[in-house]
């Protein structure tokens, strides 16, 4: 056990996690956030409301269109936004109050204000410019985060145009929406507000949406939001704006025409940077790579050997699990333990609807890396479960190695992928084989019976198709 002082920099997802397990480990830990609740974007503005608004919005549309067949009928369905967004506040206000009882449970020093380095060895915490403590901790981790890119013809006006910030809190539908950025932010929330009733427009400049993700899984979400009424415009990009006191109308020239688009609000989703101003990192002599993320060794050091960085603010996907798992890396490290995280298992998901989940390597991957494989597919439309929930939309696609049969890739497209794929996770995790998973029962009906049926028909002996 160790009784050094640790000073963690954001409590996010990185930061409260690794907060908890250094005072697991004997640690002091103290633990300074400029905002007033703990939980960082994930928790105040980013995974977890836009889930809410996910949840709600999709039970609104499912009322409307599918309650019909499975024989419920209603009248007067309607959308009370501000009670949706009050839900949603209640949900955060929920979990921050929780991470609070979490932070008092293990005896972690909570610094409201903002930290900013001195010298490398001193920080100050901030209030409105007055410094409130300063501190000189045996170790630092500095886990601060992210934030919405700001588009240089573009900026924000938290009222015409928004960030992720602000689409997580309407008040009303607007009647047209533009989102500027076809990942996950832009499809997670572009689902939200077209299933409410806006006219929503995707304006993604690469030519496919999800474009991280493999190329059937994008091509699959694009037929389906499309399907749904979202209008998705690829290889788009837009060339000029003018901001009207009720509207914005947008110049978009895409491969084949050039088209003016209004909407009532255009949401700015095109990805987000590292949260370094506040920082004050020229006093700490910390490096930056190219990229502007802190730059850090294996063991998340940063170029000062007491001073450490995980999250969105180094390098890597910028997911709050890949944070979370870095923050408890770190901490071990720190108590001289192996910390370490495997970033091949990193899964990744968009939570629209169906849901897009993967793990591991695409296709598109393994064919630009000359790496011999085994695709197996299989369709929720056969899956008893899937039937039975009116959700058959979609299907899993295992990508096995030639000659071991081991699983390189899982990619899913369903109702609840982003469950199914902790499956794949662990998969992948055990370095599992399709015939590993061939030879596991699998509850039945459960949705969990695709995974296995593609890994069957990887294996050449699909059961049901
Ligand atoms: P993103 O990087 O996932 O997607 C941004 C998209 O915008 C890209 O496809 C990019 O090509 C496009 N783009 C960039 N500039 C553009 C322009 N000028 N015109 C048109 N398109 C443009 O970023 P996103 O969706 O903003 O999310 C930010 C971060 O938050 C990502 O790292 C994402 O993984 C993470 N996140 C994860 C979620 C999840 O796991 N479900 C949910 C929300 C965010």
């Amino acid at each position: 056990m160790s009784s050094k002082n640790v000073l963690i920099i954001g409590a996010g997802p990185g930061g409260y996690v690794a907060a908890i397990r250094c005072a697991q480990l004997g640690f002091n830990v103290s633990l300074a956030e400029k905002r007033s609740t703990l939980g960082g974007t994930c928790l105040n503005v980013g995974c977890i409301p836009s889930k809410a608004l996910l949840a709600s919005s999709h039970y609104y549309k499912f009322a409307k269109e599918q309650f019909a067949t499975h024989g419920i009928s209603t009248t007067g369905l309607q959308v009370d936004v501000p009670a949706m967004i009050k839900r949603k506040d209640e949900i955060v206000e929920k979990l921050t109050r929780g991470l609070d009882f979490l932070m008092k449970k293990n005896k972690i020093e909570r610094l409201h204000g903002t930290a900013r380095f001195c010298t490398p060895y001193r920080v100050e915490i901030t209030q409105q410019d007055r410094v409130i403590h300063t501190l000189e901790p045996d170790y630092i981790i500095i886990a601060a985060g992210s934030v919405p890119v700001e588009l240089p013809f573009l900026p924000f006006d938290g009222q015409r145009i928004i960030s992720s910030d602000q689409a997580i809190s309407l008040q009303e539908v607007p009647p047209t929406m533009a989102v500027i950025g076809g990942g996950a932010i832009g499809l997670e929330l572009g689902s939200v507000w077209s299933r409410l009733g806006s006219k929503v427009t995707i304006i993604e400049v690469l030519d496919r949406i999800a474009a991280g993700m493999d190329a059937e899984v994008s091509a699959a979400l694009t037929k389906s939001l499309t399907k749904q009424g979202l209008r998705i415009l690829t290889s788009a990009k837009v060339t000029n704006a003018e901001i009207h006191e009720k509207n914005v109308m947008l110049c978009v020239e895409t491969q084949h025409k050039h088209l003016t688009l209004e909407a009532t609000v255009c949401l700015i989703a095109a990805g987000r940077r590292p949260a370094l101003e506040t920082l004050n990192l020229q006093a700490a002599a910390v490096e930056i790579n190219e990229k502007k993320r802190i730059k850090v060794d294996k063991n998340y050091r940063t170029s000062q050997p007491h001073i450490f960085a995980i999250g969105d603010i180094i390098d890597g996907p910028m997911l709050a699990h890949k944070a979370e798992e870095e923050g408890i890396a770190v901490a071990e490290i720190l108590a001289g333990l192996p910390g370490q995280v495997n970033y091949h298992t990193i899964p990744s998901v968009i939570y629209t609807s169906p849901e897009a989940a993967a793990v591991g390597l695409t296709e598109e991957q393994l064919k630009s890396q000359n790496i011999p494989y085994r695709s197996g597919k299989a369709f929720f439309t056969s899956n008893g479960r899937a039937l039975a929930n009116d959700t058959t939309e979609g299907f899993v696609k295992v990508l096995t190695q030639e000659k071991t049969d081991r699983i390189l890739g899982v990619h899913i497209v369903s109702d609840m992928a982003s469950e199914l794929i902790s499956e794949a996770v662990t998969l992948l995790e055990y370095s599992a084989s399709a015939e590993d998973v061939a030879r596991t029962t699998h509850a039945h009906p459960t949705l969990a019976e695709t995974l296995r049926e593609a890994c069957f028909a990887a294996l050449g002996r699909a059961l049901h198709s």
